[in-house]
Parts: structure tokens; sequence; C-alpha cells
């Protein structure tokens, strides 16, 4: 698989991660597999698929749990992503915690998991509005010090939508110049994708103009892209999509027309090509400097998805997604 480099040239990664959340968090709790979704991992790592994205909260704590046994095997195949700073509580809400003395026991704690020495990539999940970011980001850079991070990251909070107004990704970019006077940011991790486009606009700029890597989040719609989802099929309650707009049966028989062009462009390039390869093609051609992190807990998807790196695009399926209507059904 093609290597891309992440933040600094000694990031090396395969140019196609494997998101590991959908092994234990997100999607439908009982259609988890278990010890089954370890092939996934292993699937990904053998198609050069290194990049593993977790994150303690993912679970919680159960993903990296999962991760770590992986590892166990193979470290030195896998680049780890682990994120901090947000924490599920009891009642199964989602908190930021940013306070510095936190952020170092929850890295400790990820290590342990993750039965390694060190991680490559150390993510901010999500800046505490209750304490200045330079004072996390201050912590995590000491982690670096102390050899148990290589690099930092920061995952973006959403993008602007009716009821979150602003420029795309402005919140982000602010935080971003601030963390930089602190320690420098080797990867930005955001949704990107077909279906949402957002951050084309000013963070994957910012990054390029910076050399930041960009890690795509939910390159393929949350599955929707995939083509393998039903209108009107429904989610069980524990499963996000249950309450995004974007899921409803209305939504995604209005959305069908972004799967119709994903299958079309698909269908050129032969049998076996997917609407899910074409998706995340289109991502890495938007810059040198990304790397989608498709989620998947099956090694045949695994499989496909890394395999992608190989499917080259031209320029009339380019042109052809460009014009793709926007979607409908607002993020939030
Ligand atoms: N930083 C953040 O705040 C944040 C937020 C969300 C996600 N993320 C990261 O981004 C990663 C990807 O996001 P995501 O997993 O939510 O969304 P995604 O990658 O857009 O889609 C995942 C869904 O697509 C299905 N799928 C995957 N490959 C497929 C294929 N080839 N054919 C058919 N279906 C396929 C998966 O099914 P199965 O589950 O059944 O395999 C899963 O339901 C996550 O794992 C996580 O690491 C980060």
């Amino acid at each position: 698989m093609e290597r891309r480099t992440i933040g600094a040239a000694t990031l090396e990664v395969g140019a196609i991660g494997l998101g590991c959340m959908p092994m234990s968090w997100g999607y439908s709790r009982s259609q988890q597999r278990g010890d089954r979704s370890l092939r996934a991992v292993h699937a990904a790592l053998d198609a050069g698929s290194t990049l593993l994205d977790t994150a303690d909260m993912y679970g919680p704590f159960t993903n990296e749990l999962l991760v770590g046994r992986a590892l166990k095997e193979r470290r030195a195949d896998a680049f780890v992503a682990t994120k901090c700073g947000l924490l599920v509580g009891g009642d199964a809400h989602v908190v930021a915690d940013g306070r510095p003395g936190y952020v170092k026991r929850a890295c400790d704690a990820s290590l342990r998991r993750l039965q390694t020495d060190v991680i490559d990539l150390y993510q901010l999940h999500r800046a505490d509005p209750d304490v200045p970011v330079e004072e996390t980001w201050g912590a995590m850079a000491e982690l670096v010090t102390a050899g148990k991070v290589r690099a930092l990251g920061v995952c973006a909070t959403g993008a602007p939508t009716a009821r979150r107004p602003g420029a795309p990704h402005e919140v982000t970019i602010r935080q971003l110049e601030r963390v930089q006077q602190v320690f420098p940011v080797s990867a930005v991790q955001a949704e990107l994708s077909v279906w949402a486009p957002e951050a084309l606009d000013a963070l994957l700029p910012w990054c390029a103009a910076r050399g930041v890597g960009f890690l795509a989040a939910m390159p393929l719609g949350s599955g929707f892209l995939t083509g393998t989802l039903t209108p009107g099929q429904g989610f069980e309650p524990d499963d996000v999509r249950a309450r995004h707009p974007r899921f409803t049966a209305e939504m995604m028989a209005a959305n069908q027309p972004v799967v119709a062009g994903l299958r079309r462009v698909a269908a050129r390039h032969g049998d076996g090509v997917t609407p899910a390869q074409v998706a995340l093609a289109w991502l890495l051609g938007r810059g040198p400097h990304v790397v989608p992190v498709p989620g998947t807990k099956r090694e045949e998807w695994a499989r496909e998805n890394a395999a992608a790196a190989g499917l080259a695009l031209t320029a009339r399926d380019e042109a052809e997604i460009e014009r793709l209507p926007g979607a409908r059904g607002s993020w939030d």
C-alpha cells in the first residue's frame, strides 16, 4: 500500500487506516462481534493499513483493550493513534476533561490497555471548556518528552450547521493556532467524506500549509456511502444513527443520488469495485496529507477498504463526484 507521512516526516503510515470504533462503540451493541473483530485488525495490518485509530472513550476502554491484544502480537506493524479528553459518565453522558493531571493518568492507562510502551499519535478528543487548551496541550507535550507518546493530534469539533453557525471549523482553527504555540500539531482528525465535505473549505488547507496530517473520520458516511444500507431499515436505539437526521427513512431516500453516483463511478472500474472504495479513493485525492480511517469490525470490509488505495480515479470520475448533489439532513 502507498505510504503517507503525517506531520513530521518520521511518521509514516499506510494511505488508508482502520477506524476501530465500530468494534466497541457508536453503532448497535448487538452487532458487535467481540473477539472476532480482532480479525479485522489483522486483515487491515496484513493489507498495509498500519494506522489503527481508537480512543479510551470507545467502549469505554474495551476498544483499546481489543487493539492492545492485536498489538501484543505485532506492535511493529502498527501505528497506534488513540485519544484522551472525553469521558463517558455513569449516565452515558460524554464530558470533556482537559486537566493536566487527568491527561497524564489517562495516557498511562491507555498505554496499559494497549499493551505498548509508546503511543504513536495521541489526540485531544475534545477541548475542555473549563481548562485553557494550552494547559491540556502542555501536559500532552510533556508525554512526548517523557517518551510515552511520539506525536500529538487534535480532533476537530463538528462543522458548522444551522444550529451552530460560523465559518467552517473556525473554532477548531483558532484552537489549533493556540496549541501550535506550545507544541507542534502532527495531525488533525475531522469528519470528511463525499457527503460531508465541509473540512475542504478551511481545515484541510490549514493542515496542508503547515505539513500537518489529516485523518478523515467517518469517511464512509457512517456506512451510508457504501450503498449497503436501505432507507427505512431502522437502527437499534443504542446506534447513533437512530437519532441522526440523515438516517431517517426520508433522508436516506433523499440522499440516494449520492450513492448512485458512487456506484456509477465504481462500475466503470470493473467488477468488484465498490462505492465504498470510490468514496475512499476520492478522499486520497484531496491531498497527500489525507489518511482516511474507515471504521469496520469485519475482516472482509477491512480488506476491501484497504484495497481502495490502489484505485486510481480519472478526471472524469472526480468531476462526476464533484457534481453530486449536496447531502440533505443536518448533522445536529
Ligand atoms: N474524532 C472523532 O470525534 C471521531 C468521530 C467519529 C469517528 N471517528 C473515527 O473515524 C472512524 C471511522 O468512522 P465511523 O466508523 O464512525 O464511520 P465510517 O467509517 O464512515 O463508516 C463505518 C460504517 O461503515 C460500515 N462499513 C465499513 N466498511 C464497509 C464496506 N466496505 N462496505 C460496507 N459497509 C462498510 C461499517 O460496518 P461494520 O461496523 O458492520 O463493519 C460501519 O457501520 C472511527 O472508527 C473512529 O476511529 C472519530
